[in-house]
């Protein structure tokens, strides 16, 4: 292999690069001798590491030390093995022009996590009001929390509050759900511009006076023309990482039909993602039965909302033949296991969904679960799993208990929250290979006031990996890359 360097390390921009050009990516494979040309150079970073990343939707892989090559543009060009000739001479040269980050003993690559579930506004009311049921939950607080958002001093605070929370915790890239405010959700996805997050953002729909409090509602009128206005101010922000535009009636019971069908022509219209709550509990099942005399998945569908860029919340719900209409659009599913604990009263059944081909990723569901890290909800996912699995009624015989072939192992989950929700999305990331975007963090299993016993110099990877997944925190998080710029050190 030879390796070209042109110049120095060029500097990284510091804050959102707007007019972003991708101008950076040549590797030029299979040269005149026969060997692979290798840039460094021109943006690019080295990153020195050992790291865990998906094998396939069931196992892990572990790739000893190597060196990852990443592009301005944010691209893994190279990861080179340990065992390759030019190591040393790459880690050299990396390190001569400035570019090399060497991960310490004790610390460990993994891909940046995807939540496909955040109600930004309610991160101001996390970890309280869980006590109703969601159908109360949503008019006694949640509706009065949102309502705050026409203030643009508090939302700035809440919504920076949030994004460098989530950011700390290895969380890359974000599907929000915000307020009915234009001008709240735009500021979000500013915000998210700014400080480096993949962010896909929804300014929220409620325009039926039937359903929503005065003080919280808008018309049909309103809620179109505000929507599209919406689309058109995210497409011209410039970032890149990417921040889009998302469609985003509430949930069926917040809507009005008339509303719901233009939703569903803008989704069109401008080949937008589109996002909402689907057969999330009983109470919400059932009152769209009332309405329509069909699933939510069939009335979405008839609305135009159910695409291949699609993105339904909890789908606790879903009946064979829904699952097969989710499948066959290729619209994938939000599951938010801390969430279904308070508002689902049922266990989502991921591994049916999956085997009926549904594209499944997972979320926070911020403030209907109350955890912000996605290694929360990956521990929370394996729980709920085997409840489901081997039943929670110790008056029902154990054969008759649970649902048997329902048990979600560590690995199953954490590919759901990094290449499930890539796949979700449409983004080339999760995996930490060549061809996929950089987005990463560090996890140091030895920080300082963390609850990880890891005592042997030489423990089994799988012993290290399933620690991380279980017990590591906030604290153990060092670094984290969006799109190959670094956008948390701790
Ligand atoms: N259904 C309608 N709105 C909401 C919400 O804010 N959170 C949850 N979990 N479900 C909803
Ligand atoms: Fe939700």
């Amino acid at each position: 292999m030879t390796i070209l360097s042109k110049g120095g390390n060029q500097k990284r921009a510091e804050s959102a690069v707007i007019n972003f050009e991708k101008r950076w990516v040549y590797v030029l494979r299979g040269s005149s001798k026969g060997g692979d040309m290798l840039h460094l150079g021109d943006g690019r970073i080295v990153i020195e590491g050992s790291a865990f990343s998906s094998q396939d939707e069931f196992s892990v892989t572990y790739r000893e030390k190597s060196l990852y090559v990443v592009a301005l543009s944010g691209m893994i060009e190279h990861v080179i093995p340990v065992s390759s000739d030019d190591y040393s001479s790459i880690r050299e040269e990396a390190s001569r022009l400035g570019c090399l980050t060497s991960l310490q003993k004790g610390q460990y690559l993994l891909p940046g996590f995807v939540d496909l579930h955040v109600h930004s506004p309610q991160w101001a009311q996390d970890g309280a009001a869980l006590d109703e049921p969601l159908e109360r939950w949503l008019g006694k607080y949640t509706f009065p929390t949102e309502s705050r958002f026409t203030d643009n001093r508090y939302a700035t605070k809440v919504h920076s509050h949030l994004v460098d929370t989530l950011l700390s915790r290895g969380t890359t890239t974000v599907l929000y759900f915000d307020t009915i405010y234009r001008n709240s959700a735009t500021g979000l996805a500013q915000i998210c511009a700014e400080k480096g997050q993949r962010a896909f953002v929804g300014k929220v729909v409620m325009d039926d006076p039937e359903a929503n409090p005065e003080y919280y509602r808008e018309t049909t009128d309103e809620a179109i023309a505000e929507t599209e206005r919406f689309i058109t101010e995210i497409y011209d922000l410039n970032t890149p990482q990417g921040v889009y535009p998302v469609i985003t009636p509430r949930f069926i019971p917040s809507c009005t039909d008339k509303g719901l069908e233009a939703l569903g022509c803008l989704a069109s219209q401008y080949q937008c993602f589109t996002q909402t709550h689907c057969s999330e509990g009983d109470w919400e099942h059932a009152t769209v039965w009332e309405r329509f005399g069909k699933s939510d998945a069939e009335a979405l569908n008839n609305f135009g909302l159910l695409t291949d860029k699609t993105v339904m919340h909890h789908c606790v719900y879903l009946s064979e033949s829904d699952a097969d209409i989710f499948a066959r659009n290729g619209a994938a599913v939000a599951h938010c296991p801390y969430s279904n604990a308070y508002f689902a009263s049922a266990v989502c059944p991921v591994r049916r969904y999956r085997g009926q081909g549904v594209t499944v990723g997972m979320g926070t569901d911020i403030s209907g679960g109350y955890a912000p890290s996605m290694y929360e909800v990956i521990r929370m996912a394996a729980i709920a799993s085997r409840m489901l699995e081997y039943g929670v009624d110790m008056k029902i015989a154990a054969d008759r208990r649970g649902v048997p072939g329902s048990l979600m192992t560590l690995d199953q989950a954490f590919w759901l929250a990094t290449v499930g929700g890539a796949s979700a999305l449409h983004v080339n990331t999760g995996r930490l290979d060549a061809g996929y975007i950089w987005d990463a963090q560090i996890v140091d299993v030895h920080a300082a006031n963390a609850d990880l016993p890891i005592f042997d110099e030489e423990e089994e990877p799988k012993v290290v990996f399933q620690k991380i997944m279980n017990l590591s925190g906030p604290t153990n998080i060092k670094k984290v890359w969006c799109q190959g710029r670094v956008v948390y050190e701790g």
